[in-house]
């Protein structure tokens, strides 16, 4: 389960503290299904759901994907594909599709970039590859124009008949034009849960069949999740999400209306960014909501630390550690020693990593910024699992805490009429 340490915040709450009756009453709504948006709360089954449903079907396209070449294209955005590249990112590393023998998994349909689209071709150049399309509504521009791409350029190489074997559709399973589509061309269907929205879908088969066809153990994803929604049900100050909620919501009461979230692995990257949409869309509208940023350290010491440091005092952090690491290697000794360094010689990076967070938090926390913490033991199926139920636990109670319906995103459509407007003017 993950551990949230509040001791980095503590001397920045008020004195009431975190309100733990409002996140008690928050988590009854979740729960009782009686709150706003209640219809889209079917994410809190789908590892039982998926368990005894499609998973096993997943695990067997994916091999089958693996076995048809060395390349799968995942064709989405939004919620219909940050969580499968915060997954394949996080446990099978940033440069995954760079590494020898992995199947690399390449993501489209999120961009209008003629650039991108020219660059994917020339990565996949002449490699066998299969295409898993995936949106729930069917009809989202980016990945239907994406899918046109990937969708010739499999017809280009393996004609009509070979390309209809390649093609893998994640969908709605009733209705919308993608489900059509997919059901005309006997395409092999996987379903977006219609109670489950796009960023709260990554245990569906929208995260589970590229995660699958990544190699990541999607069975232990799934049995890990089941357990850690149960223990997330606990009804008390203990639970790790109504800690990181209640002191969240403290410190934006304080004006506090950035939340930087911060890893100190590479391969974070992309959890930050499932993790940016899941709060942004989920908290920020009716003129209220924390705004969600993120940075990647040590990297990012070097850019945004004297902001953080020293900018506007508007700012928390919250910081996603590991408690182990998957591996070692131990700082190399120097002859001479050009830069003073050797005394660290013979220690792990690991210790350095640590060290330097200790430092960081201190720092911050010297500088005016609460900090939470959230750890997990380790970077694995069982670690991202347990990241995954918690923050989108804490998620909805924390949206709930505030008033707001944590399951729409109304506000998204004011960009998209303009856009089709522009579109039908070409
Ligand atoms: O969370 C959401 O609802 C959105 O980010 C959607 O996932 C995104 O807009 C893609 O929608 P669709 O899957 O319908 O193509």
């Amino acid at each position: 389960m993950v551990k949230v340490d509040l001791s980095g915040a503590q001397e920045f709450f008020d004195a009431a503290g975190p309100d733990w009756a409002a996140a008690a009453e928050a988590h009854r709504l979740l729960d009782g299904r009686t709150g706003a948006g209640h219809e889209f709360t079917g994410w809190l089954e789908l590892p039982q759901r998926i368990a005894s449903g499609e998973l096993k079907r997943i695990v067997a396209a994916a091999n089958n994907i693996r076995k048809q070449g060395t390349a799968l294209l995942v064709v989405g955005t939004g919620g219909s594909y940050l969580g499968a590249r915060a997954a394949i990112e996080l446990l099978r590393g940033g440069n995954h599709n760079q590494l020898p023998g992995e199947h690399q998994v390449y993501f489209m349909g999120n961009s209008l970039s003629p650039d991108a689209i020219n660059e994917l071709i020339a990565i996949l150049g002449d490699q066998d590859f299969c295409v898993n399309v995936i949106s729930k509504s069917g009809g989202t521009l980016e990945p239907a124009l994406g899918f046109r791409v990937a969708k010739a350029l499999l017809e280009a190489k393996y004609g009509r008949a070979g390309a209809k074997k390649r093609i893998y559709a994640t969908t709605d399973a009733n209705k919308g034009k993608l489900h059509d589509y997919a059901l005309g061309e006997g395409w092999e269907m996987f379903v977006v849960p219609d109670d489950v929205g796009g960023r709260f879908s990554v245990l569906s088969a929208v995260g589970l069949l590229p995660m699958a066809a990544a190699g990541i153990d999607v069975e232990a994803v799934v049995s890990a999740a089941e357990r850690e929604f149960q223990a997330l049900n606990l009804r008390s100050p203990e639970n790790p999400a109504w800690q990181y909620a209640a002191a969240r919501q403290n410190l934006y009461r304080q004006g506090r209306g950035i939340e930087i979230l911060a890893g100190y692995e590479p391969s974070f990257r992309f959890m930050a960014e499932w993790w940016k949409q899941l709060y942004g869309e989920s908290e920020g509208k009716n003129g209220i909501g924390i705004y969600p940023a993120s940075v990647e350290f040590n990297a990012d010491l070097h850019s945004m630390g004297q902001y953080i440091q020293d900018g506007p005092r508007t700012l928390m952090e919250t910081v996603v550690s590991f408690e182990r690491s998957n591996s070692g290697y131990k700082i190399p000794f120097e002859m001479g020693d050009p830069e003073g360094l050797n005394y660290l010689a013979g220690h792990d990076f690991a210790e350095a990593q640590r060290a330097a967070m200790n430092a960081v938090k201190a720092a911050h926390i010297s500088g005016g910024v609460p900090n939470i913490g959230v750890s997990v033991p380790a970077r694995d199926e069982e670690g991202f699992a347990a990241l995954v139920c918690f923050f989108e636990m804490a998620c909805a109670i924390s949206a709930y805490m505030t008033g707001v319906n944590p399951f729409d995103q109304p506000g998204v459509e004011a960009y998209k009429k303009n856009m089709f407007k522009q579109l039908a003017e070409l």
